[in-house]
This record gives C-alpha cells, sequence and structure tokens, in this order.
C-alpha cells in the first residue's frame, strides 16, 4: 500500500522511559568485566530483568547463574545483579575466594543500610514489596531472619504481629506503584503511629518520574504499550498505572513480535513507554513496527528532566585502572 493509504496513528512517547542510572551501571558493569578480565564473568541472577539485554551481554562472554554454587573455583569475576543480593551471598563469594563486583543499584543499597541502621536501633523492619523479588530477597537477606516483616497490601498490614509496637521501621522496594504504596504506609501510620520512616522515600527516582508520565498520558490515548519484562517490576507497575488512570488497552511487551495485532491493529492513538531495564533499540523497534501498518506521527510528552549517574563499582574501577 502507498503511505498515504495509512491510517494516521499520533504515538505520545513518555519521557522518561527506559534505562534508568541503576541498569546502565549495572550492564556497563559486566561490559567492563568482559573488557577487563575476558570471559567469561559469571553474573548472579539476570543482571537487569529484560531477556534482550542478558542474551546480548550472554553472547559476548556473560555467563549467568541463580545461585554461586553453579559458578565453579575460578579467577573469573562473579558480578551480582542490580537487585541486590542477601549478605550471605558476599560472604560465601568470599569465603570461596571468588572476586566479587557488586552492582547493586546504589539507591537499593540505601534502603539496605537504612534497614540495618533501624535494627541495630532496636527496631523491628516492616518492607513494602512483592514477595519472591530478587530484591526483596536481598533486603530482607541484609537482617537475621524474622527481623523483617513483609507486607505485600493493606490486608497484610492488619495482619501484622510485631513484637513491640513502639519499636517499628518501615522500608520499600524501590519499584513500586507510588499510589498502592502511598495507601500501605498511610496504614501502617494509621496502626503503628511511631513508626519510623525512610528519611528519603524509597521508592526510587526512575521509579516515579517513569509514573508520572505514564499518568499524563495514558488518559489522552486510545491505547499503551510498555516495553518491558514480565518479570521486571518497575514495568509491571507502568502497564497497572495506565489501566488506573483511565486507559483501557494497556500491554506489556518484550518486544515488537509481541504485539497482538487484533488489539492494536484499529486504534488512532498509542502510548509508549519503557521499564527502567528495557532499551531504546526495542522502543524502536515498535514504533517500525506500527510504521508499518500506520502513518505514524511521534510525540515526545516530557513530565521530568533526569541527570542521575552512578560510577561503576570501586572493585571493577579499581581492577581497571591497574
Ligand atoms: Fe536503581 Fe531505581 Fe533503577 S532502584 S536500578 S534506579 S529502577
Amino acid at each position: 500500500a502507498s503511505p498515504a493509504a495509512k491510517p494516521r496513528l499520533d504515538v505520545r512517547l513518555c519521557a522518561p522511559r527506559g534505562f534508568c542510572a541503576g541498569v546502565v551501571r549495572a550492564i556497563d558493569a559486566v561490559e567492563q568485566a568482559l573488557r577487563v578480565f575476558g570471559p567469561p564473568v559469571y553474573v548472579r541472577h539476570e543482571i537487569v530483568h529484560n531477556k534482550y539485554v542478558v542474551e546480548g551481554l550472554r553472547r559476548k562472554g556473560a555467563v549467568f547463574v541463580d545461585e554461586l554454587d553453579e559458578v565453579p573455583d575460578t579467577q573469573a569475576p562473579v558480578i551480582f545483579s542490580a537487585h541486590g543480593v542477601p549478605k550471605s551471598v558476599p560472604g560465601e563469594a568470599a569465603g570461596r575466594g571468588l572476586f566479587a563486583i557488586d552492582a547493586t543499584c546504589p539507591l537499593v543499597t540505601k534502603v539496605h543500610r537504612e534497614a540495618e541502621l533501624h535494627w541495630r536501633r532496636g527496631r523491628t523492619v516492616v518492607l513494602v514489596g512483592h514477595a519472591g523479588h530478587p530484591e526483596v530477597v536481598g533486603t530482607m537477606g541484609q537482617l537475621p531472619a524474622g527481623a523483617v516483616l513483609l507486607v505485600e497490601t493493606v490486608e497484610d498490614v492488619a495482619r501484622l504481629a510485631p513484637p513491640d509496637e513502639a519499636a517499628l521501621a518501615y522500608v520499600t522496594q524501590t519499584t513500586l506503584s507510588v499510589d498502592d504504596t502511598r495507601e500501605i504506609v498511610d496504614a501502617l501510620r494509621a496502626r503503628f503511629p511511631a513508626i519510623a520512616a525512610p528519611h528519603k522515600e524509597d521508592i526510587c527516582y526512575a521509579t516515579t518520574n517513569r509514573q508520572e508520565a505514564v499518568k499524563k498520558v495514558a488518559p489522552q490515548v486510545d491505547a499503551m504499550l510498555v516495553v518491558g519484562s514480565p518479570n521486571s517490576s518497575n514495568s509491571q507497575r507502568l502497564k497497572e498505572v495506565a489501566e488506573r488512570a483511565g486507559c483501557g488497552l494497556s500491554r506489556l511487551v518484550l518486544r515488537a513480535s509481541d504485539i497482538d495485532w487484533a488489539l492494536f491493529g484499529d486504534i488512532r492513538s498509542l502510548g509508549i513507554t519503557a521499564g527502567a531495564s528495557a532499551p531504546e533499540v526495542l522502543v524502536e523497534e515498535i514504533i517500525d513496527a506500527f510504521a508499518e501498518r500506520y502513518d505514524v506521527r511521534v510525540e515526545t510528552v516530557s513530565t521530568a528532566d533526569e541527570s542521575v549517574f552512578f560510577p561503576l563499582p570501586r572493585d571493577l574501577r579499581d581492577k581497571a585502572a591497574e
């Protein structure tokens, strides 16, 4: 068909979207380790929750493992993912004489240190987060078993039975829904007025900014696409935020081949965002796929500027400088 025959589609690109500073740092850490040490380098857990990124690094020589016992006794480095790890993991690596590079996002480490500080001050820590997510496993694993109580919902708050209601603090996962978390924190404060709060919000700047942009765009469009992985917490939240902001058709897709054209073949306007672990090249691929079917006009809708940057993990910088 000639371009003129294609129906028009207004695409609103959310900004900020895609890679956050913690993800850029974690991917750079693996690439830099590959350069400094040569392959293989071992990576515990998906370095960031995106199969496209993981496959790309695997092709360059990264070996992904679930646990350290899958790593042989080796001179090769072992990198911990951006989500953070329980304290036992660096302990085990040191015990085996492995060279560990910790790519935990500094904003996750901040939450770890907070939880530790509360514990040392005699407080039980309530963690708001999603059971089983690696970040939650890592944060809970900073303290002895039983020191952290996990709540996922307002109902969980009602069921909490802390040992001392006057000695409580809360921390949160960094990639939660800002609105859901506010409700849970309100419930915590209502039930435990003395509960200590984080000095600065634990939900990170990237999560907050991506959700804000979606809230602006979602009510203006027929459909929303979130580029990201199903196991990416912040991407899942973006899809939910779009639905709650009034967009009737909202889907999470890893890449263009996932688009269900029975749903997206007859729309006039489309919002696109990307989770913090989704590369921009996949956003471009998706816009190209729409451009094959539509006369696409792209407009960026920006709700914040981001300039956050984290330097590479120190151990890696020191090695690279040798
Ligand atoms: Fe860090 Fe937030 Fe990204 S915690 S890894 S900056 S989503």
